[in-house]
């Protein structure tokens, strides 16, 4: 019976194993260090603001991020941008008023209006490209060692590894197939992705100075589309040092009270 237990259950190991193979991991994605992993991690907040900023520069004429409420980056924890600079980000996107179309038969022609911090980001520029909000949690960068993934105990799931992968993977080398162009990525499931290469390096200007290098560009990016994904990371970071802390001090006080009640019992002679 163990045996047949044991076997079956090798079996189903080396299955799931091989099906994470067959889905076609081929992408290769590295570890970076960010600041906000490990359990006291912090977003650092001037690394969000230039991922902002290399985000509108350049990933939004493609990529929505409309799950994201723009009053948002005003949050602590966040990029925590000043109200007023919030109003006036909101304020460069126009969008169809839709209040003001529902009195014109020809669409077309419909009001617009700015967005305002109460307003989404916009969505999809472009058909083919996906929207970015929850990118960085949608995409598991680690899955090793043989699809297990008992590495993402180590490093997280490597949703922002990933994009910092997929950013700096480009080998060169392009294909056109059916009329698409694609890139060669080393991180990227097929090894072709049909995004041009973003970003090269020196792509926007830093008002602090920092580095425009590509794979710095990449990791302020990533860094920012993972506040995206989760804004809330830290608080419940903070819930669950509370949770722990408070069933430490419960399993003390669970323990002495175990003690006291059996103290007038223990070491007693039982006499039949
Ligand atoms: C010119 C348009 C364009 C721009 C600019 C652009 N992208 Fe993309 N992106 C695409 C398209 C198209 C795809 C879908 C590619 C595919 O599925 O082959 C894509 C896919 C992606 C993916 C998903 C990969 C996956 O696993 O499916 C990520 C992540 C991404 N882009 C990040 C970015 C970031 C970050 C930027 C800005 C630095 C950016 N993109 C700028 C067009 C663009």
């Amino acid at each position: 019976m163990i045996r047949k237990l044991t076997l079956s259950a090798l079996t189903a190991l080396g299955l799931s194993a091989t099906a994470a193979l067959a889905a076609g991991e081929t992408g290769h994605t590295h570890d970076v260090d960010f600041s906000f992993e490990g359990p006291f991690g912090k977003f650092d907040q001037l690394q969000l603001q230039r991922g902002l900023q290399i985000y509108t520069q350049v990933c939004s004429s493609c990529h929505g991020l409309q799950y994201v409420p723009i009053r948002t980056l005003a949050d602590e924890g966040g990029p925590h941008l000043p109200e007023e600079q919030v109003r006036a980000y909101a304020a460069q996107f126009l969008v169809a008023d839709e209040a003001a179309n529902m009195h014109l038969y020809d669409y077309d022609e419909g009001a617009a209006r700015p967005l305002t911090e109460n307003d989404h980001f916009p969505a999809n520029q472009s058909q083919n490209a996906p929207d970015l909000s929850l990118m960085a949690k949608a995409r598991a960068g680690f899955h090793g060692p043989a699809g297990t993934g008992i590495n993402q105990f180590l490093q997280g799931i490597g949703g922002p590894e990933y994009i910092v992968s997929i950013l700096t993977g480009y080998t060169g080398e392009e294909k056109v197939e059916a009329g698409t162009t694609y890139y060669e990525n080393t991180a990227f499931s097929t090894g072709w992705i049909a995004m041009a290469p973003p970003l090269y390096g020196d792509d926007v200007e830093f008002a602090d100075g920092h580095s425009t290098e590509l794979h710095h560009e990449a990791e302020d990016v990533a860094a920012f589309l993972m506040w995206a994904a989760e804004p809330k990371m830290m608080a419940r970071k903070k819930a669950g040092f509370l949770a722990v802390g408070f069933l430490v001090v419960l399993t003390c006080l669970l323990y002495l009270t175990n003690k006291k009640l059996w103290a007038p019992h223990k070491g007693k002679k039982i006499t039949l």
